[in-house]
Formats: structure tokens, C-alpha cells, sequence
């Protein structure tokens, strides 16, 4: 059975479930009124009960001589007691008796009762370090000695994180911390973990996450606050750690890869939507190529300085755009290497969805002409702050045949792992995007210059929220029509210098877009020399007149 197959029926049956329990939950928990609080607490103690059992069966399995030994002595108590028919009570010392012998599986039982998350992550951390000889072995993370001595990299130790353990691993005298790598998937599998995540302590040594979560819970966007609109960690959604993601956008440029469906929208949005109160403020413009015909972006389109939505609209657009990076050259050359957004010299944010249909689908000469000012926008943007966020469902190269100039990748759900590999490299055996459910839209693994991948999830972002967000904080173009407690909120912020410096604006200084009502907001402009006047130019010389040229080089002309 090809890949393709076994993807779709585990899709199918993932969708069967899923719809299974939300209608089981619909019927039960979820019933409003008293009937749904009967059966929440139904199932609440149930759990609890449930989880008590498990911690207490758990402990008598591996501890079964003081359960056999209290068993025995308590009933042969009883035993005495009944057969003897002497007098007294013959349940209270049995009980206690077995009480004394089971302690310290009650003792387990009422902690898994009482914190079930922590108890389960602490049993999981001590299997793993119990079986950690058999299983790096299997693995392939041992070595026999000349003397005949096996030796397997050592476990430093195991620690709980939120929803994971972690194993710092450290690989022994002839061993490469690509071994630990290569190790990493079937070490994996061999402790039944959900994914796994490897970063590097210090040479040689490896902490390998592994997480104990299937999914990360879908969330909602909310209104962003200023204080995250820094193009350096713009806050995205939530890792499998539930800790904020972040993805960087100054100084990257971001290729967002997803099949149909798998939430590419909430990508582009999460960026978008959390660097919005930057734009009025003249810190950010972002400029957008919407090629489905304006469909994603025009629900935000305040925000943009300039959009375009058909693949002839796209090429001025992106002429603009290198034209802004000619300027930016001149202005950075012995300046500065990596350019500083401040009001008035914004970082230009390219914002595209779905390039390959300006890349591969496009008229010949509209695709020539797109792949020759991309290639130079991606190559010399990044530095001058001029940076793409492209969004593409295909990533096969005709349709992104410049996927290596950017440096920042995030695969959502892929069809295969044909994809995964042509997306991420060599960094796609340890990000398995076609293996993202597609009950998880939202779901992607980021990839960022150090090539060390983590599953994410991105906020979801609806209608309104775009709508709102929009409207609170458009270009400053646009900014007009702005409410005015967005605005104020948003100058204040500049002025407090907030992650963004804020520095004097030359009245004169070279405008890379259109008219920014940021000028206002930053500081009075600094007097400046007057320029002397040119000198004429000295008349030229008249050319000599040309030899006559041979026929055959006319015709090439
Ligand atoms: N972060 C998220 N959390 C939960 N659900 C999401 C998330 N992102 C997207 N979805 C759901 O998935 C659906 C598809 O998302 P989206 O339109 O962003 O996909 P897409 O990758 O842009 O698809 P296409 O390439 O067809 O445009 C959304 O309508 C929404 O219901
Ligand atoms: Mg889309």
C-alpha cells in the first residue's frame, strides 16, 4: 500500500473519531443545563476513581511479595478468627493489616487521584530511564569495545517538562551527535512518544524531548497587544509545551508550506494580525500579493500599504519593492548591516499567498519576469528590511524553485513525505509534516536558520478579528479613518521607546512608500545643510566616427 493511501485511510479514520466523541460529547458533558452538570461530575469522578485504581494497581503489579504477603496474613486472620469462632471483630484488623502492607500503593493511588497529568509524566520519566540500556542498544546508540565491553551513551538524566519528558543524552568516544540524531525517531517510537523534538546543550551532548501530547488544543487569536508588535519574536500560537511561539520576521524571509486546508490562513494572519499596531505607527509596512484573487488579504485590507491581486497587478508591485531596496543600499552603505525599523523607515513585510500561482501558473513572460525580481527581492531584501512571507500549497520547483533563499520554513500538514523532504531538507526527518493530522489545521513544524524544528500551532485568526484589527490599526495611508484610541495607544508606545527604537526622521529622508502619518509621530526633524549646487558639466568631446561593422554581428543585433 502506497503512502498515499495509508495517509488518506488514517486521515478518514482520524476524522471518524473525531466526529465520534464530539457527538458523544454533544450527548453528555457538553449538555447545557442540569442534565450536562450531572454528567460532567459523573465523569469527573469516575476519572479520579479510575486514575486511584491505576496508580494503585500499577504499584502492586511491581510489587506483588508485600500484596501477596498483606493478602495472606489478612485473611488468614480472618480465617483464625471465623474457624475459631472466638469473639471480637474480624473485619477492623484484616483491613488495617492489609492497609499496612498496601501504604505505599495508596500513597500512589491518591497522587495519581489527585494530580493525574504530573503522576503520568513522572511513571512515563522512570520507565524511560529504566528501560534506557535495551532501548539505546536497539537503537543503535551502543558500540563493542576491542575488550569485548559494550558501551551505550549515557542517559545524564530525565526531567518532566509541560506535556513532555526530556532525556539529556551524551554520546561516548567515538560517537557524532549525528548518531543521536539519526537515533532520535526510533528512540521515538520505542517509548510509544507522540513526537519528539532534539536540541543541542553542548557538543556532544543532546536534551531529546518527548512529548506525551498527540495535539496542541486549538486556540483563538485575540486582539494584539503593542507591546508584542516587534518584528523580532512576533508571538504566534502556542508550542507543544503550551509556551508562546514565536516567529522572527526582521532579517528572514519566511516560506509558509501547506496542503489545502491546513491553515495557512492562520500563519499569514498570526504575522500580520500581531505586527499591526507597528503599522500606524510607521514601523512596519506591509505590502500584499493576494493571487486567488484577493479572497485572504482583502478581509485586512487597511492594513496594507499596497496589494495586488492578479498575477500582471503583482509585477509592479514587486518592481516597487526593489526599487525601495535600490534606495535602501544607498542610504545603509557604510551605515549600518542589518537595517533598524524607526518611524518613517519602516521594515517592508512582502506578504504573498499563494506564489505559485505568480511562479509556476502564470503567462511565460509574467513568470520569467516574477522569478527574476523575487530572486534579486530575496536575495539582497533580508538585510535592508525588506522581507517576504510567502504562502504556497505546492512546494515542488516549478512552483517554488527558489525555496532555498529563505531561510525561515514552516510546513504545515503536507501531502507526503516527498513534500516534507523538498520543503525541509535534510530537517525533515525530524519534522514528519505529513504526518500532521488533518483534523489539525493550524498545525506546522517551524524551521528556522539553526534547522532545529518545533511543532507549533497557530492561533486561529476569524473574520471579525481581521475586520477589527484592520480598522484599528490601517497604513498610515489609510490611517484617516483610524479610531482615535488605536492611534493614541499606538504613539505612545513609540514614543516610549518600546522594543523598537525610535530616532529622528530627516524631513527629507528618502520615503520608501507612501506618505506616513508617522512623520507625526516622531520627533522634530533635524535642520539640514543646504546642498551646494551642482557644477555644469563639461561639454563632450564629439565621438569619433565608427568603423563599419561586419555584416554578420548587424544581424545578431
Ligand atoms: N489555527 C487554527 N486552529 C483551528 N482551526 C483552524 C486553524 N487554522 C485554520 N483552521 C481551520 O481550517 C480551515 C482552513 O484554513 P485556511 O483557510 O487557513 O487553510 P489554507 O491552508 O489557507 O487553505 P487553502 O490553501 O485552500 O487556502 C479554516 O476555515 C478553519 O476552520
Ligand atoms: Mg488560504
Amino acid at each position: 500500500m502506497n503512502t498515499a493511501t495509508t495517509g488518506g485511510i488514517r486521515t478518514a479514520l482520524n476524522t471518524k473519531i473525531t466526529a465520534t466523541r464530539s457527538r458523544l460529547r454533544a450527548a453528555t458533558v457538553g449538555r447545557p443545563g442540569w442534565s450536562g452538570k450531572a454528567w460532567r461530575i459523573a465523569a469527573w469522578s469516575g476519572f479520579r476513581v479510575w486514575m486511584f485504581a491505576r496508580g494503585l494497581g500499577t504499584w502492586a503489579g511491581k510489587h506483588p511479595l508485600p500484596v501477596a504477603l498483606g493478602a495472606l496474613l489478612a485473611v488468614g486472620w480472618w480465617g483464625v478468627l471465623t474457624l475459631a469462632e472466638l469473639p471480637g471483630d474480624r473485619t477492623t484488623g484484616p483491613v488495617l493489616l492489609l492497609v499496612v502492607f498496601l501504604l505505599p500503593g495508596l500513597f500512589m493511588g491518591t497522587w495519581a487521584m489527585l494530580a493525574p497529568r504530573r503522576y503520568l509524566l513522572t511513571m512515563y520519566a522512570w520507565k524511560v530511564r529504566d528501560s534506557w540500556p535495551k532501548v539505546a542498544q536497539s537503537c543503535g546508540l551502543s558500540a563493542r569495545r576491542p575488550d569485548g565491553t559494550i558501551v551505550i551513551s549515557r542517559l545524564v538524566h530525565v526531567r518532566r517538562a509541560p506535556g513532555a519528558v526530556v532525556l539529556r543524552i551524551e554520546t561516548f568516544t567515538g560517537q557524532t551527535p549525528d548518531d543521536l540524531y539519526r537515533a532520535a525517531p526510533a528512540i521515538c517510537t520505542a517509548f510509544r512518544a507522540h513526537g519528539y523534538e532534539p536540541s543541542k546543550v553542548k557538543p556532544g551532548v543532546l536534551d531529546l524531548a518527548l512529548f506525551t501530547t498527540a495535539t496542541i488544543a486549538p486556540a483563538v487569536a485575540s486582539v494584539p497587544g503593542i507591546e508584542n508588535a516587534t518584528p523580532d519574536n512576533v508571538p504566534v500560537g502556542r508550542s507543544r509545551a503550551g509556551l508562546p511561539a514565536c516567529v522572527q520576521v526582521r532579517g528572514q524571509h519566511t516560506l509558509v508550506v501547506g496542503a489545502t486546508g491546513a491553515g495557512k490562513g492562520s500563519a499569514l494572519w498570526s504575522v500580520v494580525g500581531n505586527l499591526a499596531p507597528a503599522v500606524p505607527a510607521g514601523l512596519v509596512q506591509f505590502w500584499g500579493l493576494d493571487l486567488k484573487g484577493g479572497v485572504e488579504l482583502e478581509m485586512g485590507r487597511a492594513l496594507f500599504a499596497r496589494v495586488a491581486y492578479s498575477n500582471d497587478a503583482a509585477l509592479p508591485v514587486l518592481r516597487e519593492l526593489l526599487a525601495v531596496i535600490d534606495r535602501r543600499k544607498e542610504t545603509m552603505r557604510g551605515v549600518s548591516r542589518l537595517h533598524v525599523p524607526t518611524p518613517g523607515d519602516p521594515l517592508h513585510v512582502l506578504v504573498i499567498d499563494e506564489l505559485a500561482d505568480l511562479m509556476a501558473y502564470a503567462e511565460f513572460d509574467v513568470r520569467r519576469e516574477a522569478d527574476r525580481l523575487m530572486s534579486k527581492i530575496l536575495t539582497q531584501g533580508r538585510a535592508l528590511g525588506v522581507v517576504v512571507l510567502a504562502c504556497v500549497q505546492n512546494p515542488r520547483q516549478e512552483a517554488v524553485g527558489q525555496r532555498n533563499l529563505y531561510p525561515q520554513k514552516i510546513a504545515l500538514r503536507l501531502d507526503s513525505d516527498i513534500e516534507s523532504d523538498m520543503v525541509l531538507g535534510p530537517h525533515a526527518r525530524l519534522a514528519p509534516a505529513h504526518d500532521i493530522a488533518g483534523t489539525e489545521p493550524g498545525t506546522a513544524y517551524l524551521v528556522g536558520e539553526d534547522g532545529m524544528p518545533s511543532l507549533i500551532r497557530f492561533d486561529y485568526w476569524d473574520d471579525d478579528l481581521i475586520r477589527h484589527v484592520a480598522a484599528t490599526y490601517p497604513a498610515p495611508a489609510l490611517a484617516a479613518s483610524a479610531p482615535r484610541e488605536g492611534m493614541d495607544a499606538v504613539n505612545a508606545w513609540a514614543r516610549a521607546r518600546g522594543h523598537l527604537a525610535v530616532v529622528d526622521t530627516p524631513d527629507d529622508s528618502p520615503t520608501d512608500g507612501p506618505a506616513t502619518e508617522a512623520a507625526a509621530v516622531a520627533p522634530a526633524p533635524r535642520p539640514r545643510k543646504p546642498r551646494a549646487p551642482r557644477k555644469p558639466r563639461a561639454p563632450r568631446a564629439p565621438r569619433a566616427p565608427r568603423a563599419a561593422r561586419p555584416t554578420a554581428s548587424a544581424e545578431e543585433v
